[in-house]
């Protein structure tokens, strides 16, 4: 069974959809774990809920950057993911885990790349960023994980009509149901490809 391990900041509403779809077997997998750098986090909720274990990593917890960086490694050398998707993960990954797991760390944005991605493009200034520019589309996109914010060959998007009147939020709600099929899609065509 293909392990997957996922790396979550915020509400985890990606993560869910990833569990759902590892319980309805769209992704044959097993999730073998959460990683967070916050307690709070709605993903951890979701997690403890669906019984999957959980990993807190908060590199100020830490006295050097390398103590926090071999915690993080030695984690993911027990969980021995296939796969690692980082599901609205807020901070940088370390070179070190992109060289340990190459072409196995992917991220989900919540935009057409290589548009509005980047350092500063994150949450709801993406959406206000994409409005402000009279955009008549957007969308959403999972990539390969690189040393830069959201700049990694991308593997798949979707696109999302902007419409008349939209804010910044009612934008992100209609992106992140685009986000919620397009990750498992793509997860479950990774998985079986390797
Ligand atoms: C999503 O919009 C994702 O694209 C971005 O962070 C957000 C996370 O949302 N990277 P959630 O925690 O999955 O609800």
């Amino acid at each position: 069974m293909k392990k997957i391990v996922v790396f979550a900041s915020g509400s985890g509403s990606n993560f869910q959809a990833i569990i759902d779809a590892v319980q309805s077997g769209r992704i044959e997998a097993l999730i073998r774990g959460l990683i967070t750098n916050r307690d709070d986090a709605g993903a951890v909720k979701r997690a403890k809920s669906s019984g999957i274990p959980v990993t807190i990593l908060n590199p100020s917890n830490f006295q050097t950057r390398s103590e926090y960086e071999s915690a993080l490694l030695n984690k993911l050398n027990e969980w021995n993911p296939d796969l690692i998707v980082l599901a609205g993960y807020m901070l940088k990954i370390p070179s070190s885990l992109i060289s340990a797991w190459p072409g196995q760390i992917i991220n989900i944005h919540p935009a057409l790349l290589p548009a509005y991605g980047g350092k500063g493009y994150y949450g709801l200034r993406v959406h206000r960023a994409v409005l402000d520019a009279g955009e008549s589309e957007t969308g959403c996109s999972v990539h390969y994980v690189n040393e830069l914010y959201d700049d990694g060959p991308v593997i798949d998007q979707r696109r999302v009509r902007v419409l008349k009147g939209d804010t910044p939020e009612s934008l992100r709600d209609r992106v992140l149901k685009a986000e919620h099929k397009l990750l498992p899609s793509v997860i479950a065509k990774l998985l079986n490809k390797s």
